[in-house]
C-alpha cells in the first residue's frame, strides 16, 4: 500500500508521511524578492497533493548573497508577511512548510564584489575574495535574523542550504575550504559556521524551533575522506537537535537521464550510522524507487523535478494512475522560465503549444 498515512515523528515536528518537496527555486518571484500569485498557487497545488512537508526554494538572507534575480528574500522584516500567507495556505491543506535559507557566496548575482570561503577564481578573470572573520560573523547573524523573521511568520522551521556549492557547503567541503583559521582545517572547523548558525537560531527562536539542513553526500575531490567528515557532521547534527539531514549531491544535474536513486548506497550507509532522521533527494522517479528507499534505513523521501513536472505525482501514484514520473531529467527547468514567463517545465510548454 502507498504510505500516505504513516506519520513520522521528528524531534519537534510530525510529518503525516515520509514525502517532502525538496527546495526548488520557482523562478516565480518578483525582482525585489516577493512571492507572486503564481508562487502561492504553486504552494496550494503542491500541498493539496499528499506532501507532508514543503521546503521553499532557497531564500536570500543577505544582500551580496542573492543566487537568482527573482529569488524570494527574507533579509528584512518587509518579507515576513509573504511567508505567513504561504504558511497559512499550506497549513490549511494539512501540510507543513519550512523555508530554505541560503547565501550564494561566489555565485551571487547582485554584486561584482564576490566573496568565498577562500579566495578563488570563479570563472576566467572573475575572482572571489576570502571572507574575513568579521564578514563571517555578519553572514552568521544574517542567517539567524532570517530564521527569527520566519519564526514570526509561523512557519514550521527552517532548512539551511549547505549543498550544491553555495556558501555553507563550501565551508564544509575541503576542496573549497583551505582556510587555516578556526573555520578551516579539521571538519570540526569546517562545520563551525553551520554549528554556530544552528546554535544561534535555537537560542533566538527557541529550542523547539525545527532546524533542518541540506548537505551534499559527496564531493568532487576525495569521497572516502568526505564520508569520514560526514560521520562527524551527523553526530554534530544529532547533538544540535537538528530535525533531519536531507542528503543531496554535487552533481545531480550531470547524472544520466535514465538513472535513478544515484546517491542511494552512500546515503543508506550514512543512515545506518545514526537515529537522526535522514532524507534522500536525487533521481527518485518511480514507485519502485520509493519502495526501495522505504525498505532501507532512510526514513524520508524528497522529490524535486518530478514535482515540477507533475505536482500531483503522489496522488497519481496513490490512485494507481501511473508508476513512474513523466519527468525527462532534461534539466530544462533551469532555462525554460527565462524564455517563457511562469512556465517551469518543458513538458508544460509543449502541452501549451499543442493546445494553441
Ligand atoms: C529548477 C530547480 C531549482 C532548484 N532549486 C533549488 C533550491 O532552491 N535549493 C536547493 O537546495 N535545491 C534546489 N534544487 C535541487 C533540488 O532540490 C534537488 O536536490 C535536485 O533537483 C535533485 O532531485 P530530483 O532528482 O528529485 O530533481 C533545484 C532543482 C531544480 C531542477
Ligand atoms: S524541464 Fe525536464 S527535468 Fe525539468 S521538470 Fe520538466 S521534464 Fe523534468
Amino acid at each position: 500500500m502507498f504510505p500516505l498515512n504513516t506519520p513520522i515523528q521528528l524531534s519537534h515536528i510530525k510529518l503525516k508521511n515520509p514525502f517532502i518537496r525538496s527546495a526548488v527555486h520557482s523562478f516565480l518571484g518578483t525582482e525585489d524578492g516577493f512571492m507572486t500569485n503564481e508562487e502561492y498557487t504553486m504552494y496550494d497545488t503542491l500541498s493539496r497533493n499528499h506532501l507532508a512537508l514543503i521546503i521553499s526554494g532557497h531564500c536570500c538572507v543577505l544582500s551580496g548573497g542573492l543566487a537568482n534575480k527573482e529569488q524570494i528574500r527574507i533579509d528584512n522584516d518587509n518579507y515576513i508577511a509573504q511567508f505567513s500567507k504561504a504558511a497559512d495556505l499550506i497549513h490549511k491543506n494539512n501540510c507543513l512548510f519550512i523555508p530554505q535559507i541560503s547565501h550564494a557566496g561566489p555565485r551571487a548575482v547582485d554584486t561584482d564584489d564576490l566573496y568565498d570561503v577562500t579566495e578563488c577564481e570563479i570563472k576566467k578573470n572573475r575572482y572571489a575574495k576570502r571572507l574575513s572573520i568579521e564578514q563571517i560573523q555578519i553572514i552568521k547573524k544574517a542567517f539567524i535574523d532570517a530564521a527569527y523573521r520566519l519564526k514570526q511568520a509561523k512557519v514550521d522551521g527552517i532548512q539551511l542550504h549547505a549543498a550544491h556549492s553555495y556558501l555553507l557547503s563550501r565551508f564544509i567541503d575541503e576542496s573549497f575550504n583551505t582556510r587555516t583559521d578556526e573555520y578551516g582545517g579539521s571538519i570540526e572547523n569546517r562545520f563551525r559556521l553551520c554549528t554556530e548558525i544552528i546554535k544561534g537560531i535555537k537560542k533566538t527562536c527557541g529550542k523547539d524551533f525545527a532546524v533542518a539542513i541540506k548537505i551534499n553526500n559527496d564531493t568532487n575531490a576525495d569521497n572516502q575522506k568526505y564520508a569520514a567528515d560526514m560521520q562527524y557532521v551527523i553526530k554534530k547534527c544529532q547533538q544540535l537537535d537538528v530535525e533531519f539531514i536531507e542528503w543531496s549531491g554535487v552533481d545531480f544535474i550531470n547524472q544520466p537521464r535514465t538513472s535513478s536513486l544515484y546517491y542511494f548506497d552512500r546515503i543508506n550507509s550514512f543512515a545506518k550510522l545514526s537515529h537522526l532522521p535522514m532524507s534522500i533527494v536525487g533521481g527518485i522517479k518511480s514507485m519502485a524507487d520509493i519502495e526501495k528507499v522505504l525498505s532501507s534505513n532512510i526514513k524520508l523521501i524528497s522529490l524535486g523535478r518530478s514535482l515540477i513536472c507533475e505536482p500531483d505525482i503522489l496522488t497519481k501514484f496513490a490512485q494507481g494512475k501511473t508508476t513512474k514520473s513523466s519527468c525527462l531529467a532534461c534539466n530544462r527547468c533551469f532555462a525554460i522560465p527565462h524564455l517563457h514567463k511562469n512556465i517551469r517545465c518543458i513538458l508544460h510548454w509543449k502541452k501549451l503549444r499543442k493546445q494553441q
